[in-house]
């Protein structure tokens, strides 16, 4: 499965949101950082072991590469480990360096081609976005949005401007899941305010929640997911924003078979189990035919 990730203007919570449901996935999950405009998401996180990421290869590595390849492998490749489940492509650091990325089509069809699931963070996004292509590429889109009234306001505007877009592009309507960042207590009253008021757009498949969870995102970014690591409110809720995707976007039958392939795995940070036991080189393994 492919899913993209973007919010709007106003509305941060992009690429928390991206990290959150590759690292709350029951299976081996590819999370890239996709914003055009630049993103820190290796400076945030904390490599296996304590260490730094290094700073190649990064998204743009990917779209270069992309232009001359649409090998299923090629996504995984450019990964760097971060958890036992979970692997990175960390976007450029500033705006400039995407300057020599003419169209961002190549890598949509290289994420569309992963044999992995791909979760991407496409940061802001309009209907004149370079990244478009992208959005357009996925099984399904997020939209990152605040609980404020203005909030949800404006992604209906925006959701009305991008989705002929999007349709032209991919010639199918756009499948969306909004999802709202908000604390747990006032999550129900404020999805069902956010359904009412989008209930008239086109596409809107379910609209889900992310819990406000600070300490959980700290810990995320440190790398600790399993254990009660995992039981945070983040990816608690993040882990129900993922089912709610598999249903909105059909997930097809190549998942399921590599979830039985990983299902015995340990859900380890670096795969301490060795490397035959590692779930995601058995994933990777089931998903090439190897
Ligand atoms: N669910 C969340 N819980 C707590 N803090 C969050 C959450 N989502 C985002 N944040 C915080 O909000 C700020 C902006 O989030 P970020 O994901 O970087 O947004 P974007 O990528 O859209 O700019 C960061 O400091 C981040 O830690
Ligand atoms: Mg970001």
């Amino acid at each position: 499965m492919f899913i993209a990730v973007c919010c709007d203007r106003g509305a941060p919570g992009s690429t928390t949101t991206t990290l959150a449901l590759g690292v709350s996935a029951l299976e081996p999950t590819i999370v890239v950082e996709a914003d055009p405009y630049g993103g820190d998401l290796a400076l945030r996180c904390t490599a296996p072991g304590g260490k730094v990421f290094p700073s190649l290869p990064t998204v743009l590595t990917l779209a270069a590469e992309a232009r001359s390849s649409i090998d299923p492998g090629l996504v995984a490749g450019k990964a760097q480990e971060f958890t036992g489940w979970t692997r990175i492509v960390p976007g450029h650091l500033s705006a400039e360096q995407a300057a020599g990325v003419k169209s961002w089509a190549p890598l949509a069809q290289a994420l569309r081609a992963s044999a992995l699931r791909t979760v991407v963070d496409l940061g802001r996004i309009h209907s004149g976005s370079p990244t478009l292509p992208v959005a357009a590429a996925a099984d399904v889109l997020v939209t990152v949005t605040r609980p404020e009234m203005g909030s949800v306001i404006h992604l209906r505007e925006r959701l009305e401007r991008m989705a002929p877009v999007l349709a032209k592009l991919r010639n199918a309507p756009a499948v969306v899941v909004p999802v709202v960042v908000t604390s747990k207590r006032i999550a129900p009253a404020v999805v069902a305010e956010v359904r009412q008021l989008l209930a008239a757009s086109e596409g809107i498949a379910d609209v889900g929640w992310i819990a406000w969870d600070p300490v959980g995102v700290e810990r995320m970014q440190a790398g600790q997911v399993s254990g009660k690591d995992a039981r945070t409110a983040l990816l608690r809720s993040a882990a129900t924003v993922n089912e709610q995707l598999e249903r909105a976007a059909n997930v097809p039958p190549g998942i399921s078979q590599a979830r039985n392939v990983q299902a015995d795995g340990a859900r380890t940070r670096d795969g301490k189990a060795g490397r035959a036991s590692n779930p995601w080189v058995r994933a990777v393994e089931a998903r090439m035919g190897a």
